[in-house]
């Protein structure tokens, strides 16, 4: 595809964000061009977040993604956790009133979203890196980047940032302008992708003497799990036995059964961190998803905290080109940022009710244990649980 040079949104980053933000305006008739550093492989292969809410699966099926999603994503009603080598089952559509979740990959999710941008023919350039972006203040952007080892620039009306954690449009922002709130946790994930059947039916979080861990999956033939370690664990340092002897200690209950074993075909160990920018619009620079917040992934609220920033993003753009008000625009941070720091304290909740922070006193844990308690005895506490679970609705 030949480097344009004009367009009404540039849209920085081909991660979820970007391209259903792509897919969103694109249905709205806005032109925008998605510039994406990585080449295509890479991106369809990063392997993340696996859990869609209910708001989510409804954008992907508003914009005519979900064709696959609904075929093969895997539709589940409940979640156990663990603590006391007991489970205890929470079941949402009871709670929710209706809700559930599906667990469908990142990877595919954006397998998805490549496929269709490509089909109509609409700008997606990868290998195309934004070293940065030029005239916001003036309220003209021109957004630069390389493209084959060529310096190029697009001049567009308005800028999304959709560019991870470490992306360069947030730097267009004034650093005046700018709040960054942050936790880092005392912990890591160890995430492994395995070729062995789920060991259930659905996903499990685990509090136990030895840590936490995760076993979710990917499909009836593939499971992935977590594993809590200390921050700077070497993930090539396990050997896969010591991987499947850790998960069946930390996962174990009464009378329960062992996981099913087999090869480790993915490992990478993820620091826990929790982060908001605010706010997330300055003139025409729009942040949107990891590129304005980060959450620690227990309760795996990232991947649609960034469907639900562009959905809203989308939704005030097209306000603004039908009818020229910018209300929306004028509310598109404060409206995500009420969303991000509810998803924010939910996996705050999740994070530290379920991880043993090094050092951590008996008395700590008899805490997070009336916490847990908590959950199982209050139909109240486990609604609240189920709600923030499967995502509030998006207004
Ligand atoms: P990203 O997916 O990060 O996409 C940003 C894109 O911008 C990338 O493709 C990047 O290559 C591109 N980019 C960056 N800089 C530039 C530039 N200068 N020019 C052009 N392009 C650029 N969430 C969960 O819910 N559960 C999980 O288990 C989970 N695991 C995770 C594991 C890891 C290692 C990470 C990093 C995140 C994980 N997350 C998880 C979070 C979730 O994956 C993110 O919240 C989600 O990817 C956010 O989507 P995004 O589009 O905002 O950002
Ligand atoms: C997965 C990741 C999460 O962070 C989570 O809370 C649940 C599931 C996953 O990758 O399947």
């Amino acid at each position: 595809m030949t480097a344009p040079s004009r367009t009404t949104v540039a849209v920085v980053g081909g991660g979820p964000a970007g391209l259903l933000l792509a897919r969103l305006l694109h249905r709205s008739g806005i032109d925008c061009v998605v510039l994406e550093s990585r080449d295509r492989t890479y991106v369809e292969r990063r392997q993340r977040a696996g859990i869609l809410e209910q708001g989510t699966v409804d954008a992907l099926r508003a914009c005519g993604a979900a064709e696959r999603l609904d075929r093969e994503g895997l539709v589940h009603d409940g979640v156990e956790l663990r603590w006391g080598r007991r489970g205890h089952r929470f079941d949402f559509p009871s709670l929710t009133g209706g809700r559930r979740v599906w667990v469908y990959a990142q990877t595919e999710v954006v397998k998805d979203l490549v496929a269709l941008q490509l089909a109509d023919g609409a700008p997606l350039l990868f290998d195309a890196e934004v070293t940065g972006v030029t005239g916001a203040d003036a309220g003209r952007p021109v957004v630069h980047y390389t493209h084959e080892g060529l310096p190029h620039t697009l001049a567009c009306d308005y800028v999304a940032g959709c560019d991870g954690s470490h992306g360069v449009v947030r730097r267009a922002i004034p650093r005046g302008r700018l709040r960054t709130y942050e936790r880092v946790y005392p912990y890591s994930w160890f995430g492994i992708l395995a070729e062995a059947p789920p060991s259930g039916d659905e996903l499990v979080y685990a509090h136990s003497p030895r840590g936490f861990a995760l076993h979710s999956m990917r499909s009836p033939s593939v499971s992935r799990l977590y594993l809590q370690v200390p921050n700077g664990t070497d993930p090539a340092a396990w050997s896969e036995e010591e991987i499947w002897d850790e998960l069946e200690a930390r996962l174990a209950v009464e009378g329960g059964r062992k996981l099913n074993r087999g090869p480790v075909t993915q490992r990478a160990v993820l620091p826990l961190r929790g982060s908001v920018t605010e706010p997330m619009r300055w003139g025409p620079v729009l942040l949107a998803g990891d590129a304005a917040h980060l959450v620690p992934p227990t309760g795996a609220k990232g991947l649609n905290l960034a469907v639900s920033d562009v959905v809203l993003l989308a939704r005030a753009l097209a306000e603004r080109a039908a009818t020229g008000t910018a209300a929306a625009l004028d509310a598109y941070s404060s409206a995500c940022l009420e969303r991000v720091w509810r998803a924010q304290h939910f996996s705050w909740f999740m994070t530290t009710a379920l991880h043993t922070e090094p050092g951590q006193s008996p008395f700590d844990t008899r805490l997070q244990l009336a916490r847990l308690d908590r959950l199982a005895s209050s139909p109240h506490a486990a609604a609240e649980l189920a709600a923030n679970y499967t995502g509030l609705p998006l207004t």
